[in-house]
């Protein structure tokens, strides 16, 4: 076991604290990372605010990439030295949805067996099963998914979690191919990698939908052929007037609330796809949604988890798109911090002034 500085958040809604936390040595199936840069993103937040689940003290951080320090017994699929981007699936293989070879649903995914501790051995809760905000971390050996070595680690790290949901949700659960039209409703993070998703496809249009102007020029920067400013203009008028009169086949919604997924739906063709990948409060209600809309306007409405990504597919052929050129994740970097600035990092999102702040280690 080794000691090393963390950020852990102890109780509800109280401050971030770095802290000394103990590391095992990696077991059976196990890996322990060396932790090169780690993303800031609102899940973090939500376990703070304890709205994922009450077993505090959580490790907080799961947007991450580092190198391999050590595996433990029977561990064949990577090796110390490896630069690594973790990620929250590690598919088991054998569930129902991994035996009808569908993966990326996978219910019951790998996650380290033993635990990592506060210094009095107190049990801690690793964000995501990851636990990133910290010099070194213990995940499952799936965890961890080789790519690239010559990238850089601030920006492939983010495939681990946000950008990878964003793309994902174009690509895997939207089904965005070349051709299709697209609208992207929010974009920040999540929303910013639906556009570079979409685009990286070859969608046309690609409508970029925000209430900030800054996040805007972002989305053109990343591939949006439009925008549309929804705080002075409807944007389902907008989005149809930009599709010849018909609506987007494909409709992304990465705010995650009623009244933008009610844009969503009202702003997608006939028979188009609504995919939902912001994510709602457990209070929120869909409020008078006739459903005769619904069966009328047929198609698909959808969620995407993660993106409906599987890591050991989607993320080395990011990162090669990335090092081509291809895809440009050091946008969604906005800022390189240290671990001591997590808590500031929380203000700066909760404000939208950043589509990432990223932990360097
Ligand atoms: N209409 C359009 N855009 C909006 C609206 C609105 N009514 N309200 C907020 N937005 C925009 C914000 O301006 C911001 O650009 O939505 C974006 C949200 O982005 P971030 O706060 O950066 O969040 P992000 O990391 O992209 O995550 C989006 O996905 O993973 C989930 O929990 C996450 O629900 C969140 C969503
Ligand atoms: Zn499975
Ligand atoms: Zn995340």
């Amino acid at each position: 076991m080794q000691q090393v500085k963390a950020v852990i958040a102890r109780a509800e809604g109280a401050p971030v604290e770095i802290v000394t936390i103990t590391v095992p040595d990696p077991g059976p199936g196990e890996a322990v990372v060396r932790v090169q840069a780690c993303g800031v993103c609102h899940t973090d937040l939500h376990y703070r605010e304890g709205g994922i689940n009450d077993e505090f003290p959580f490790l907080l951080g799961h947007e991450a990439s580092g190198i391999v320090e050590a595996v433990g017994p029977g561990v064949t699929e990577v090796e110390p030295g490896d630069f690594v981007v973790l990620n929250w699936r590690a598919v088991c293989g054998q569930c129902r949805a991994c035996r009808r070879a569908e993966p990326w649903y996978c219910f019951n995914t790998h996650n380290a067996k033993q635990k990592m501790t506060l210094e009095d051995g107190t049990e801690l809760t690793p964000a995501l099963g990851i636990g990133a905000f910290a010099e070194k971390t213990l995940v499952a050996a799936g965890q961890c998914t080789k790519v690239d070595p010559s990238a850089r680690p601030a920006a492939v790290g983010l495939l681990g979690c946000g950008v990878m949901a964003g793309i994902g949700a174009a690509v895997n659960t939207g089904g965005v191919t070349r051709g299709k039209s697209v609208a992207v409703i929010g974009c920040g993070g999540v929303g910013a990698a639906a556009i570079a998703g979409s685009a990286l496809a070859g969608a046309n249009p690609i409508i970029a939908v925000d209430i900030d102007a800054k996040k805007l020029a972002t989305a053109t920067r990343l591939g949006a052929t439009h925008t549309v400013d929804s705080s002075a203009t409807d944007p389902v008028a907008a989005i149809q007037e930009l599709t010849g009169g018909f609506g987007a086949d494909v409709v992304i919604e990465a705010v995650g609330r009623p009244e933008t997924w009610k844009q969503a739906f009202y702003a997608r063709d006939l028979a188009g796809t609504v995919v939902l990948v912001g994510v709602p409060t457990p209070q929120m209600r869909i409020p008078d949604l006739p459903l005769i809309d619904v069966f009328g306007r047929g198609g698909a409405l959808k969620s995407s988890w993660y993106g409906d990504c599987l890591p050991s597919r989607d993320f080395p052929m990011l990162v090669d798109l990335y090092q081509r050129g291809k895809l440009d994740l050091d946008v969604f970097v906005s800022e390189e911090i240290a671990l001591t600035d997590v808590e500031a990092a929380f203000n700066r999102m909760q404000r939208g002034e950043v589509l990432r702040s990223v932990v360097i280690l």
